[in-house]
């Protein structure tokens, strides 16, 4: 029975549809832009060489480049004269695309190049290590991405490595306080995938990695999932099981289980007749 159900990471086109429903109905970037806001510019503070005229920026699964050129922009406002060369690891071609777009269209007049690397982290990690390439950064991110990636305690090391002295890298995944976790913990083990249920703080503790996590306060509306038929409810859906067509496609049990899991106190919370979903999240930062 579960075996029709299919995980939406084997398919870019209805991941990202699902992804910008989800960005419509959540406070995701809201809550990112305040940390950028807020948090950012002590972060970065330490980073560059003395006296250099350039730092150097990594984003991994950069998506359409939004948040990557929120963070850049305030790099460049805290650091005026610096040029900033900015390299993007995203192997999601539309998402590439959007992010050029982003770049012509507001990119004019900042003092900022990009390299395009429209690949998958293992990939990037793989091409660098073949050509040799000693290449170091300032300041690298991975935001919301370490879910798709083949190893997370790999892909930690090999990018903390490309740290430069003083460098920072910053991780955004959900938090263990989100509603992800019980969701996830309960029903993971049904869902097509298993990908995004990660304890990325275990991992950096068991690496021996010293971290800052900052909490994210965000939520998702996700009153429509209870409409049956609502195409945003059911986008929705798909997006927090990571399944493509949930209702569809999973058994009726555990489409009920699900359904009612969801508005618990462990995941959500009712205001006025609205149920939002807890997506907080966890910023964290590594130092060099
Ligand atoms: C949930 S989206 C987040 C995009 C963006 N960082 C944001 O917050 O809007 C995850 C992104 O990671 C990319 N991705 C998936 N697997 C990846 C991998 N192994 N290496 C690099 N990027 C990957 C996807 O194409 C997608 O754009």
């Amino acid at each position: 029975m579960e075996s029709s159900m299919k995980s939406f990471t084997l398919g870019f086109v209805h991941h990202l549809k699902a992804f910008k429903v989800f960005l419509e109905c959540s406070t995701e970037y809201m809550c990112m832009e305040k940390f950028i806001d807020e948090n950012l510019p002590n972060i970065i503070v330490s980073i560059g060489k003395k006296g250099g005229s350039s730092l150097n920026v990594l984003g991994v699964g950069s998506g359409s480049g939004k948040i990557d050129f929120e963070i850049l922009n305030k790099i460049q406002s805290k650091c005026p004269g610096l040029s900033i060369h900015n390299e993007v690891v995203e192997p999601n071609p539309e998402q590439i695309s959007s992010y050029k777009e982003l770049v012509k269209e507001k990119g004019p007049g900042l003092n900022i190049s990009f390299t395009w690397n429209q690949m998958r982290s293992e990939e990037y990690e793989k091409q660098n290590k073949e050509r040799n390439e000693n290449k170091k950064f300032d300041f690298i991110h991975m935001i919301q991405m370490l879910y798709f990636v083949e190893s997370i305690h790999d892909t930690i090391k090999y990018f903390h490595s490309l740290l430069e002295t003083n460098g920072k890298f910053l991780i955004i995944t959900v938090s263990d306080n989100s509603g992800w976790h019980p969701l996830w913990k309960r029903f993971g083990f049904h869902f097509p995938s298993n990908s995004l249920f990660l304890d990325v703080c275990k991992t950096l503790d068991e690496m021996g990695m010293k971290c800052q996590i900052h909490e994210l306060p965000s939520d998702i509306n996700i009153t429509e999932c209870f409409i049956e038929g609502n195409e945003i409810g059911e986008l929705l859906l798909d997006f927090l099981t990571g399944t493509v067509h949930f209702r569809e496609t999973a058994p009726a049990d555990l489409k009920t289980e699900v359904l009612q899991y969801l508005r618990q106190p462990q995941c959500s919370r009712e205001e006025n007749g609205k149920i939002f979903f807890n997506n907080n999240l966890h910023a964290i930062v590594i130092d060099y």
